[in-house]
């Protein structure tokens, strides 16, 4: 049985077309210089033509297996973690058997918003190292712009979202100083309605109206407030505890990327956990907030350009809607 679980692979993708601040000020009262200061965010790229979370997904799984050196046969399971599915159902892991032409190959669908990535990976991990599968594939992939409220009432969410998909191929490794050290997730539904999409849904009948669409209920709406000071306090927290857990500490870290929800945000963990700025990766500026795809993204995008090297210590921290939270600690 595997020691630990180790990253493999990694691969992301992100459509082509480029969504500027200009572009938006077009369809909503917004300003370049308003989303700038809030968010950081400059531009994020959305689909420019009909296609759900598991199109998106595909290119980065083939570039996360290319860079293991595997094929898609040897995926022995896939974890897919979105909020915007292809469909209701079935989730888009069943649909990526398909595309990756893997038919008979166990998917599980998890819905942890922007924590997707911490919890997927908790749940790879576990598989692996109980050995019930060997090569785990987690995909986070999401398209959040054709569910965007355009209009001057949802400018506040739209600003923020991008398209695009990581992917993340694990496998078991017998090397004690190598993998994944330890992962942390917690939730509280309390706070379920400060960022929520509440339409369609199975408590209300029917389960969509009109009416309900009028008021734009069938669009994310967040209380970004709220948010944000939870997001500050939590994400800080939950990277200490698991750092702790294995005796380390933040002196410890080489590399640190936070889920990529607001540039703010993460300039505030940054300062709460005092990281220097490169230990540090934010994209958030080139593609918004891509949810469950956003520290994927980041990473592979490290791992390509060489700023996380084998054998350094890789964290991560992730903070949304649920509320959910969680991190990761990796020896990579
Ligand atoms: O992935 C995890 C989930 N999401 C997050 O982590 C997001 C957390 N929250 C945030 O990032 C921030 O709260 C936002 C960026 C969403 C908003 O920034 P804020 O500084 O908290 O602004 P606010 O919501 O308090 O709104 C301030 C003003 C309001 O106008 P009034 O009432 O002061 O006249 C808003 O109507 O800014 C207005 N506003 C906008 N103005 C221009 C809200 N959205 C926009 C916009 N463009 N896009």
């Amino acid at each position: 049985m595997a020691i630990r679980s180790k990253i493999l692979g990694t691969g992301h993708y992100v459509p082509e077309r480029v969504v500027t601040n200009a572009e938006l000020e077009s369809l909503m009262d917004t300003t370049d210089e308003w989303i700038q200061q809030r968010t950081g965010i400059r531009e994020r790229r959305w689909i420019d033509k009909e296609c759900g979370a598991s199109d998106l997904a595909k290119p980065a799984a083939e570039a996360a297996l290319e860079m293991a050196g595997l094929e898609a046969k040897d995926i022995d399971a896939i974890i897919f973690a979105s909020l915007s599915p292809d469909y209701n159902f079935p989730g888009s892991g069943c649909l990526m058997t398909d595309l990756l032409g893997i038919p008979g190959t166990p998917a599980v669908d998890i819905r942890n918003q922007c924590s997707g990535f911490v919890y997927g990976l908790q749940i790879a991990d576990a598989y692996i190292r109980s050995g019930i599968y060997k090569n785990v594939l987690f995909i986070g992939s999401e398209v959040h712009s054709t569910g965007l409220d355009l209009s001057t009432r949802g400018r506040d969410v739209s600003v923020i979202f991008g398209d695009g998909a990581g992917a993340v191929l694990l496998g078991p490794s017998d090397d004690p100083s190598q993998g994944i050290l330890t992962t942390l997730a917690g939730a509280d539904g309390a706070y379920a309605k400060e960022l929520w999409v509440e339409m369609p849904a199975s408590r209300f009948i029917p389960r969509l109206t009109l009416e309900g669409m009028e008021e734009g209920r069938h669009f994310p709406r967040m209380n970004g407030r709220e948010v944000f000071k939870h997001a500050v306090r939590k994400l800080p927290d939950a990277v200490v505890t698991a750092l702790k857990s294995c005796e380390l500490g933040v002196e410890d870290v080489d590399l640190f990327i936070p889920h990529q929800a607001n540039l703010r945000i993460a300039e505030a963990v940054q300062k709460a956990l005092g990281l220097p700025d490169e230990k540090v990766y934010n994209n958030i500026m080139h593609y918004g907030n891509t949810t469950a795809a956003s520290i994927p993204i980041a990473l592979d995008e490290c791992i390509r350009s060489g700023r996380l090297q084998r054998g350094q210590l890789f964290a991560c921290g992730a903070f949304g809607a649920g509320f959910t939270w969680g991190s990761a600690i990796i020896r990579f």
